[in-house]
């Protein structure tokens, strides 16, 4: 199966296009044409266009979560299409999301009303299972937390009446195609661990083998000791591409680049991929 993928939006950004602290990655692969994510504002339109992607062709839109990174750019991607659009995400994603860090308390998840993004031809399919795209391309549901040193982000919260309790993130959905060189998985925050989201695939389609990853890992403010598990981890599985994004952070992509060498790949706005 062929797969390739253009990065829409991302932190950062090659040459012509923008850059915009957030993910959206446009995948191509089994007749589909997905868009896991929309960045968060309106990097995902103008680099879209730079890159010659008509959004009146996309079949599916997936959200990893609802922080407003991921979500931002709906409503202006609906609003340059005329028919109604599949959204594919776990119920959690309308949640009041927040961080808070040293006293910077703010509002981080989706920026509009479920009604105007329905308003526009939004139709959201909610699950927190697995979700099957195609007979090969699948959501991963709600990941179980298996590895004990993959922790969730302890800054982030959810406001319930007027109280704050942690985000159990719980909406926090990647996607896995089925290929003929194993799983080719495509993260959005790996907010529950990267290393618990590859075992939930292994698990959900019956394939230990894992092709390659894209996206966001989230190491940004991991531990030493969670870098080094999650690296020996990812050589053990034998994974042949890694191209990480956003929130994976400067020294954590570093260190990978280090360690995975010539597979290892940089996923920044503007990057297209032939994956297989
Ligand atoms: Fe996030
Ligand atoms: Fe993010």
């Amino acid at each position: 199966m062929d797969i390739s993928i253009t990065t829409l939006t991302e932190n950062t950004a090659t040459i012509g296009f923008i850059g915009e602290w957030g993910l959206s990655i446009l995948i191509e692969a089994d007749n589909k044409r997905i868009l896991l994510d929309t960045g968060p504002g309106f990097s995902a339109i103008y680099n879209a266009q730079i890159a010659g992607i008509d959004f009146r062709t996309i079949n599916t839109i997936v959200l990893s979560h609802g922080h407003f990174d991921h979500t931002g750019g709906l409503r202006e991607i609906l609003a340059r299409r005329t028919d109604k659009m599949d959204i594919i995400a776990h119920p959690s994603i309308w949640e009041a999301k927040y961080s808070i860090r040293e006293n910077d308390k703010r509002y981080i998840g989706i920026p509009f009303a479920r009604e105007l993004l329905e308003g526009l031809g939004g139709r959201f399919n909610l699950s927190r299972q697995p979700t099957w795209l195609t007979g090969n391309i699948v959501t991963s549901g709600e990941v179980p937390l298996i590895t004990g040193y993959e922790e969730i982000d302890q800054a982030l919260y959810v406001k319930e009446k007027d109280a704050f309790r942690l985000d159990t993130l719980y909406d926090d959905l990647s996607l896995a195609i089925k290929t003929d060189m194993g799983l080719a998985i495509f993260l959005g925050c790996a907010h529950r661990g990267m290393i618990n989201i590859i075992r939930h695939f292994q698990k959900i389609t019956g394939d230990e083998r894992v092709y390659s990853i894209v996206g966001g890992t989230h190491l940004f403010s991991a531990s030493p000791e969670r870098l080094d598990s999650t690296i020996a981890e990812l050589k053990k599985i034998g994974i042949r591409k890694l191209g990480v994004s956003h929130c994976t952070g400067f020294e954590a992509s570093a260190r990978l680049a280090a360690e995975f060498k010539d597979i290892f790949f940089l996923n920044s706005a503007g990057s297209r991929h032939q994956l297989l």
